[in-house]
């Protein structure tokens, strides 16, 4: 069993804590490993870009814990291997893992090319990712007896069709990333391990940079609370998933998106 706080001292504080974060070099993972490291856990970063990479450990050396990066294809499940046992080798048990890895395409179905190229990039890498990832670490967590936390980064275009841009391999494979959620917070509840799901909407990161102007100003008139989220904001809200508050909530999915799939 889990063991419930009894007052809210360290409640929200992560000191001890080693936590695996792929595509914690930029955008959002970034947020989620910033905001992390603030409160007090050691970071693992897993990703391909290591330039990048580079200059966001160089970031997290100011809140004074232990930051490594490490090469990893989520998409290839020997490179998830190969990264979990040089992460162990470096940090031991790992308590936390967050599945942020993640890409998209916009384009309609029928306008694919005949491999379906796009449809296998996105599913390979949001949804398959996610599934490479917990396999071998949720193995290392059921391993090490200590229980864990899991969180996978979907999306608010899980629960809706996006006017905005045509999707349908991210939706889709978010939307499967929300169900995986809740059967692996079933099948791991035995080991301690809580597996959740943050679904962000539109947030102020590279990709969305790509938004043409007035799609822009469309969303953020669509959206009750007016703006694009920060990946700081997603980060508060991995850190709550992931702390000892959070010892009784597994199998959910948290929409932090401004109010916007309620008025899109
Ligand atoms: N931005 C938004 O508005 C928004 C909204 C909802 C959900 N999300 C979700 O949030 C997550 C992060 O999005 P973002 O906006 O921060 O995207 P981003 O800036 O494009 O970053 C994508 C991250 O995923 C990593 N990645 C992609 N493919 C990978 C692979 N095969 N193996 C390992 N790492 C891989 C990249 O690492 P490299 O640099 O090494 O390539 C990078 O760190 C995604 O799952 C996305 O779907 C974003």
């Amino acid at each position: 069993m889990i063991k419930p706080i009894t007052n809210m001292k360290d409640a929200f504080s992560l000191k001890g804590q080693v936590a695996v974060i792929t595509g914690g070099n930029r955008g959002l993972g970034f947020g989620i490993a910033s905001a992390m490291a603030e409160v007090g856990a050691d970071i693992a970063i897993l990703c391909r870009d290591r330039a990048k990479a580079e200059e966001a450990l160089a970031e997290l050396a100011q809140f004074g814990g232990k930051y490594k990066s490490f090469d990893c294809d989520v998409t290839n499940i020997k490179s998830c291997m190969a990264a979990a046992e040089a992460v162990t080798a470096e940090f031991g048990d790992i308590d936390i893992l967050v599945n942020n890895a993640g890409t998209s395409c916009f384009s309609e179905l029928l306008d694919m090319d005949e491999e379906l190229s796009d449809w296998y990039k996105v599913l390979n890498t949001d949804l398959n990712g996610m599934v490479h990832m917990t396999y071998v670490f949720g193995k290392k967590m059921r391993d090490a007896g200590k229980g864990g936390c899991i969180i996978n980064i979907t999306s608010n275009a899980s629960f809706i069709v996006n006017k905005t841009q045509p999707m349908s391999p991210y939706s889709s494979s978010k939307a499967a990333g929300n169900h995986f959620t809740h059967c692996m917070a079933c099948e791991l509840g035995k080991y301690n391990i809580r597996v959740n799901a943050i679904a962000p909407g539109f947030v102020n990161t590279e990709l969305s940079r790509f938004i043409p102007a007035d799609q822009f100003e469309y969303i953020n008139n669509q959206m009750p609370l007016g703006r694009f989220g920060e990946s700081i904001e997603v980060g508060a809200l991995a850190v709550y998933l992931a702390s000892p508050a959070a010892a009784q909530v597994t199998g959910t999915v948290q929409v932090i998106d401004g109010g916007y799939i309620l008025s899109c």
